[in-house]
């Protein structure tokens, strides 16, 4: 049994947290600006720095340049936690992250096989990756009864089993933050069962919602004959429990900024650009999995059969940059610039663009006064594991629809979002008409309901009973 102390971070009150924690992960959560290093932002790091920032800690993740330290404490004035880089060659890039991670893990857990390529070098790098990196975790811990290491995705898979060969008794989680397909999807792996093995290092596996549970249980039993009892799996003398634990955003800080009241007077100047009586938005990384393409072709299918609209609403996308090395991405980004630029050549008029493309970043604020503006957010991926944004929309807005597709995790948990199937494109366009003609009433219902739930999802909560259930 570990020893856990209870928390006195100003974060979070109710936590109990392991006395000290090792997290891998691929990225590591600080960068540098010209003013220096800063922490990142994004879901994780907000989860997970405030437990290391309270007791201390190490995180893993890889070295992208060269020149960067291997081993970095930060803050540097006083220090709270080491950042331990594994540095990575160009070759060992384009093989584990480029190549496994990207273009076998990525596409085949969104069930998205055409994207796959499945070669040889990307699973020999990925090994030999994920060796180094379980390396980094023995060396920067002791292997005492305190000690907890959670890893973060699929781009660790291997590196629980290493971790586990070293030391047996060492206390290991695993979050998968991506859908896990069905077992007959993952088995067209031909390492499915080396990489399941790997996972089955790990004392508890988290999902977000039971279905991804229920498909990691049924790959264990089917393709290694593991022994299943309720969510625990036996396999080879070792136990690992498999749970869902449905991850959140920081809803009291984006609360806070949306309730600003420049975010107010920022989204009303917004409308005002717009210039249309309707505003509809959708924000997503750029990536194949999103459904932005899908997404352009029924607001055109809307466009051509409701002509009352045509003056009257506007699309704002934004798709933010990603993974832009390869060509998938690059393919993706011409498809989307070609179907909108086709959309606005047919429709627009003097004072009317109907799709506002935006291909670039912004800051959350920036997100919160678009999230303010929006009468609908189309949040519509072909696959997702959570999707974040939706709870980041639900939280913002006042009264904004949610059309949501229902291949994502956030469906399960937000049964009052306007769903649909991302690839119905007929439906689609019907939803967007629904949710501009929806009476007032009906859209606060539902949003009360939508908003109880975020709440609950809070991430910081999340982290808490992630570790909690670890400790069990
Ligand atoms: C998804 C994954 C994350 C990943 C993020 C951005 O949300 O679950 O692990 O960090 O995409 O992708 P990138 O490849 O740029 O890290």
């Amino acid at each position: 049994m570990l020893a856990f102390t209870a928390s006195s971070d100003c974060f979070s009150p109710r936590a109990y947290r392991p006395l000290s924690l090792t997290v891998v992960a691929n990225r590591v959560p600080i960068r540098q600006t010209d003013d220096g290093w800063e922490t990142s932002v994004g879901g994780l790091t907000t989860a997970l720095l405030p437990v290391l920032e309270a007791q201390g800690g190490t995180w893993v993740g890889m070295g992208e340049e060269p020149d960067l330290p291997e081993r970095q404490e930060f803050p540097a004035d006083d220090p709270d936690f080491l950042v331990r880089r594994v540095p990575l060659s160009t070759e060992e890039l384009d093989g584990y992250y480029y190549g496994m991670a990207n273009q076998i893990l990525w596409p085949l857990s969104h069930y998205l096989i055409q994207h796959l390529e499945l070669k040889d070098e990307f699973i020999e790098t990925y090994r030999h990756v994920n060796e180094r990196f379980a390396d980094a975790v023995l060396e920067e811990t002791e292997g005492g009864e305190d000690e907890v290491i959670w890893i973060q995705d699929y781009h660790q898979m291997l590196s629980p089993g290493h971790i586990r060969e070293e030391r047996p008794d060492a206390t290991i989680g695993h979050f998968w933050h991506i859908p896990w397909p069905a077992m007959e999807v993952f088995r067209i792996l031909p390492w499915a069962r080396e990489l399941l093995r790997g996972m089955l290092g790990c004392d508890l596996i988290g999902f977000h919602v039971e279905e991804y549970v229920d498909n990691f249980i049924e790959s264990a039993e089917v393709l290694l004959g593991a022994e299943i009892d309720g969510n625990v799996i036996r396999y080879e003398g070792h136990e690992t429990r498999v749970e869902a634990h449905p991850i959140g955003i920081e809803v009291g800080r984006f609360k806070e900024m949306a309730h600003d009241p420049s975010v107010e007077q920022e989204a009303k100047k917004f409308r005002e650009r717009l210039g249309t009586d309707h505003v509809v938005i959708g924000i997503d990384r750029l990536d194949y999995t999103k459904g932005i393409r899908s997404r352009m072709l029924a607001f055109e299918e809307f466009l051509e059969e409701n002509p009352e609209y045509h003056g009257n609403v506007s699309f704002f996308q934004i798709a933010t940059p990603s993974r832009t090395e390869l060509e998938s991405y690059q393919q993706i980004r011409r498809e989307v610039d070609e179907v909108v630029g086709r959309i606005n050549g047919r429709f627009a008029r003097e004072s009317w663009v109907p799709v506002n493309y935006r291909y670039r970043t912004y800051t959350q604020y920036e997100l919160c006064t678009f999230y303010r503006a929006a009468d609908a957010a189309l949040i519509t991926p072909l696959r997702d594991g959570m999707n974040v944004v939706t709870q980041e929309f639900v939280t913002a807005t006042q009264d904004g629809v949610l059309i949501l597709s229902e291949l994502t995790g956030a469906a399960y948990l937000l049964p009052e979002a306007l769903q649909v199937n991302p690839y119905d494109q007929g439906g689609l366009a019907n939803a967007i008409k629904v949710a501009l003609e929806m009476p007032t009433d009906e859209k606060k219902e539902r949003l009360k309901g939508l908003k109880q739930t975020v709440e609950t999802l809070d991430v910081h909560n999340w982290a808490d009973k992630f570790l909690s259930a670890l400790a069990k």
